[in-house]
């Protein structure tokens, strides 16, 4: 579990990125954080690594006061993926996946052999390995920014709109890669994005934030949908969902075991869950979440 205490964080030049901010992240599940660009998104995930420090307030991890911990012990136990992949060019797919584990004194064979377990891991044939970065298609290279987030085995996943670069379709792939990824691993997920779709999609608690990370609705995506705090978080939720609606032209497409639904906009609508083929929102969990609320709600909007 992780927990912001009415935690602030103002940048030297007097912005006030993160205002007050409090929040019980449950472990093992995925919270989405979504906002307008700007809102304090990055700022908060950077201060559950301590990448950046609050300038007031605490930030907890099972208990333990983040602050008191080494930065670089605390990042052994959290994977960062980062907002544009952030691979580094000049270095080949494997040795991007490896990079924590070297820094982690593993040494190199058993370094590489995680390293292409990851790979396939992510979905990722392991004759990329030898490749750059540059080599490699956009969605491709996302893959790689998550499957060194995961090197180290950390129980606690940040990652920062991972699939804000790639189109709608390879888009879908990899929300459903991430689902799958939560399933199995069963990682503390902390995810940002701008796109309420794919915070619907993801998260079991989202939180929707306005600027200074103020907090306009909290809650899992059926609460939220059902009943929108404000006039804020329903023009926010109401503005895309319209664009994004399920029509006849809803699409299912096989990921896995599992089929997804795509609506006529591209855009991943739910799972539908092998093992009881019932169809999640949110989660591909077999919480078997029902659809009617979005369908309706979209058709209002
Ligand atoms: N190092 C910094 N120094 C000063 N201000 C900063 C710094 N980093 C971020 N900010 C400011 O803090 C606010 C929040 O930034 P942050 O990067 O957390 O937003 P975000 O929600 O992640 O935005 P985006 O969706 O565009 O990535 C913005 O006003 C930003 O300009
Ligand atoms: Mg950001």
């Amino acid at each position: 579990m992780i927990e912001f205490k009415s935690v602030s964080k103002l940048y030297p030049d007097g912005t006030r990125a993160v205002d007050d901010f409090s929040v019980v992240i449950p472990s093992r599940k995925t919270t989405v954080f979504v906002g307008s660009s700007g809102c304090g998104k990055t700022t908060l995930l950077r201060m559950i690594n301590r990448m950046v420090d609050p300038t007031d307030g605490v930030i907890e991890i099972d208990g333990d006061d983040i602050a008191k911990t080494e930065p670089v012990h605390l990042r052994r136990g959290i994977g960062y993926v980062m907002q544009n992949s952030g691979l580094l060019p000049h270095r080949r797919v494997i040795d991007n996946v490896a990079t924590v584990l070297f820094l982690n004194k593993v040494p190199k064979p058993q370094a590489y052999a995680r390293a292409n377990e990851l790979l396939d891991t992510v979905g990722l044939d392991r004759s990329l390995a030898k490749r750059y970065p540059g080599e490699l298609s956009g969605g491709q290279q996302q893959r790689v920014g998550v499957a060194r987030g995961l090197a180290a085995n950390p129980n606690i996943l940040l990652m920062d709109e991972p699939f804000g670069a790639v189109d709608p379709i390879v888009r879908v792939d990899l929300q459903a890669e991430t689902m799958r990824l939560q399933r199995e691993l069963d990682k503390t997920i902390v995810f940002v994005t701008h796109d309420i779709d794919e915070a619907f999609l993801l998260g079991d608690q989202v939180l929707i934030l306005e600027k200074g990370a103020k907090i306009a609705q909290q809650g899992t995506p059926e609460e939220i949908l059902a009943n929108p705090a404000s006039d804020f978080v329903a023009n926010f939720i109401g503005a895309d969902r319209g664009k994004r609606r399920l029509t006849v032209d809803s699409k299912v497409k096989p990921r896995g075991d599992d089929l997804v639904l795509i609506d006529a906009g591209g855009y991943a609508a739910g799972v539908i869950s092998a093992p009881d083929g019932k169809l999640a929102t949110g989660t591909a969990s077999p919480k078997s979440r029902s659809i009617s609320n979005k369908t309706s709600q979209a058709g209002d909007a």
